[in-house]
């Protein structure tokens, strides 16, 4: 099928995929491991029962975890890490002693369900990341080899990829693949996911679109509760929710290389509930709101599909069982969780969809839903370890170009000479000056934004204009 795809037509391939046996219609969870606060392996597990996640998402094949699943009726998905793709694309000894390390060692006990053969891999532009796109499909045949050679035929295998595989996203039915992928790539990738029946697993995040233009999106059209109705001019489809959108980019893209019928599966999305000064919508409110919207959609009985594959089941999983405070970049990153790193919940969430939303207590109000204009400055977070800080402030004043010539001795800003006064200081002028190569107000959390200007008399502080 070419540019063009009909309503019909796509409804009868949905109808053909309904036919096949369906995983567990509740919602999953991602557990990254990027924080250093964490609760252990067993209390998390016990959160994601009390949650009631119908499966849990790993980013490696952790043994005490594994070990900890098994009995539970929670599904898991285990992951092979990018560095180990090639060996295994090469060696059918590598890719047999994968899976017996990490999956004979507890299947059946533990319900190992997916294995992903690395993580959004063609994001990864770099030459060592090119060679890397070259052996997935690879090593994705290798350890479906091996599964069967072990005559094991419930376990799926899959690689999530990013939304960036896309070329052209908008409109949906303009979809289609990146050109350097695709026939290299996408083309062996697909037929192994279609003869294999696996999904296309996706990491889509409404989330980045919308903050990157918020002005021309509906925030209600990202957070699945606009009356907006979208025609698609190529298909005719109608559109009320930005994941759908971006969902059926994908249908299109895979229509347009043969493939009508693999099924999707969001390895990851959610929304943050917190971030830095600037970035937009990132609050508890619209975290909550989008996550218990998609556990609605996802659990809706009968299944709601998107406009292009009305009907059709969706495994989701949901991003992220925590705040992780190791993630970098900016604040939204270290924001993406259910639960605090103590372990009680953010924001209630019911993963099956049942509980009703006036059954939830009222949600703190959002206040950054519309972009912030105006300047930030980047100081001390309170009670952080004064050695840490002054580590800190040393590495700022390090990267030179004058970032802490005020802070020298007679200069205006020497007095008052305590770490936290120069730290302060010394991350704001280092933010200011390297903001544009990508610095964050961050430094491992001995750094808060503040909207209030920090100067005092003499001593400015350099800003930032969000
Ligand atoms: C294949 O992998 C096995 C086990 O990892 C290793 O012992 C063997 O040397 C490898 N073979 C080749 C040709 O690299
Ligand atoms: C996908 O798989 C189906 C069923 O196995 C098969 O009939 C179809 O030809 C395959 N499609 C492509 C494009 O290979
Ligand atoms: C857990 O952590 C959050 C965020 O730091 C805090 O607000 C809350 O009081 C903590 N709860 C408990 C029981 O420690
Ligand atoms: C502060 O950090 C230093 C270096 O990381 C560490 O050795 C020290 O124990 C910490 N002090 C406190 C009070 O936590
Ligand atoms: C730092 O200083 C060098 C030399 O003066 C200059 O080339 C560079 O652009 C400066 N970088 C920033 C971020 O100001």
């Amino acid at each position: 099928m070419t540019r063009k795809m009909h309503g019909d037509a796509l409804l009868f391939f949905s109808l053909l995929v309904l036919s096949d046996a369906m995983p567990s219609g509740k919602v999953g969870v991602n557990y990254g491991l990027l924080g250093n606060n964490l609760p252990s392996a067993g209390q998390s597990i016990e959160s994601l029962r009390a949650m009631k996640a119908g499966s849990v998402k790993l980013y490696d094949a952790n043994p005490e975890i594994l070990r900890l699943l098994a009995g539970t009726d929670i599904r898991v998905s285990i992951m092979v890490p990018n560095y180990e793709i090639i060996s295994i694309a090469t060696n059918q000894t590598s890719a047999n002693k994968w899976v017996e390390d990490n999956v004979l060692a507890y299947h059946p006990e533990t319900m190992i369900r997916t294995i992903l053969v690395g993580n959004e891999v063609l994001s990864y532009c770099s030459d060592e990341g090119k060679r890397i796109w070259n052996h997935l499909v690879l090593a994705m045949r290798r350890i479906k080899i091996s599964l069967r050679a072990q005559d094991i035929r419930n376990i799926k295998v899959g690689t999530p990829l990013a939304m960036d595989v896309l070329q052209t996203a908008f409109p949906p039915s303009t979809g289609i693949f990146r050109s350097d992928i695709s026939t290299t790539v996408m083309v062996p990738l697909l037929k192994f996911l279609n003869s294999t029946k696996s999904f296309f697993f996706i990491d889509v995040y409404p989330y980045f679109p919308w903050s990157a233009n918020p002005i021309n999106i509906n925030l209600d059209f990202a957070l699945f509760q606009s009356n907006i109705k979208y025609t698609d001019p190529g298909s005719g489809l109608v559109y009320t929710n930005l994941l759908d959108q971006m969902l059926d980019s994908l249908v299109f893209a895979m229509a347009k290389l043969g493939f009508h019928s693999i099924r999707l599966s969001i390895a990851e999305t959610g929304w943050p509930n917190a971030g830095d000064i600037g970035e937009t919508g990132a609050s508890i409110y619209n975290a909550a709101t989008y996550n218990r919207n998609l556990v609605t959609k996802m659990t809706g009985r009968p299944q709601i599909g998107t406009p292009a594959r009305p009907g059709l089941f969706i495994p989701a999983f949901i991003f992220s069982l925590y705040d992780e405070n190791q993630k970098t970049g900016p604040g939204t990153e270290r924001h993406w969780g259910l639960l605090h790193p103590n372990g009680t919940s953010i924001y209630q969430i019911d993963l099956t969809g049942k509980r009703a939303s006036s059954d939830y207590e009222p949600l703190p109000a959002t206040q950054n839903d519309m972009p912030y204009e105006g300047k930030s400055w980047c100081v001390a977070a309170p009670d952080v370890n004064l050695t840490e800080l002054e580590r800190a402030l040393n590495f700022a004043c390090s990267k030179g170009n004058g970032t802490c010539e005020a802070l020298t001795p007679g200069k205006e800003c020497y007095e008052p000479l305590s770490v936290i006064w120069h730290a302060s200081f010394a991350f704001s002028s280092y933010w200011a000056k390297f903001r544009s190569q990508g610095a964050n107000c961050y430094f491992n959390g001995l750094a808060v934004q503040t909207t209030r200007n920090p100067s005092r008399g003499l001593c400015q502080f350099p800003s930032v204009t969000i």
